[in-house]
């Protein structure tokens, strides 16, 4: 498998509690870089933009509201199978179904509120690798 990048979020439960350290060692220690890293807020306009897939889900209007309540940290990851490698180390959506050892299991407070954000597909980490990363501010 050829080195790729992908789009993380440390979402707001994240930020809150302090735990951006304790993340980012959870990448690193599964073999992710990160290659670009910014703390910002979401607008609610950003918000909606960002999961417009999930706008027709009755979980949207809590989730953007969510995703403004603090600032998150947004990052590209690189390393080989990054995709794949990176939603392995963030669990299963739900934090009840998430397997011992990551992230959302160990810190996750619900379905909702579940600590992180990992693109899906090569197709979603450029479109959103893009969206909120100059190529100048990523420095593999
Ligand atoms: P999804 O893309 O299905 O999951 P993932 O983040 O694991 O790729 O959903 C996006 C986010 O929407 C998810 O991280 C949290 C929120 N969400 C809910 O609040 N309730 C739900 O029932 C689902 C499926 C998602």
């Amino acid at each position: 498998m050829a080195i790729q990048r992908t789009f993380s979020i440390i979402k707001p439960d994240a930020t809150k509690r302090n735990l951006t350290g304790k993340i980012i060692a959870k990448f690193e220690e599964a073999g992710l870089r990160v290659v670009a890293s910014k703390r910002i807020q979401l607008t609610l306009a950003q918000a909606q933009e960002f999961y417009g897939v999930h706008k027709e889900r009755p979980f949207f209007d809590e989730l953007c509201e969510f995703m403004i309540s603090e600032p998150i940290v947004v990052q590209v990851l690189e390393g080989e199978d990054a995709i794949a490698k990176n939603r392995e180390v963030m669990g299963a959506t739900n934090p009840a179904d998430a397997a011992d050892g990551t992230i959302r299991k160990e810190f996750a407070l619900s379905i909702g509120e579940n600590s992180v954000h990992g693109s899906d597909a090569p197709e979603t980490a450029a479109v959103e690798i893009a969206y909120f990363f100059s190529g100048l501010e990523i420095v593999g």
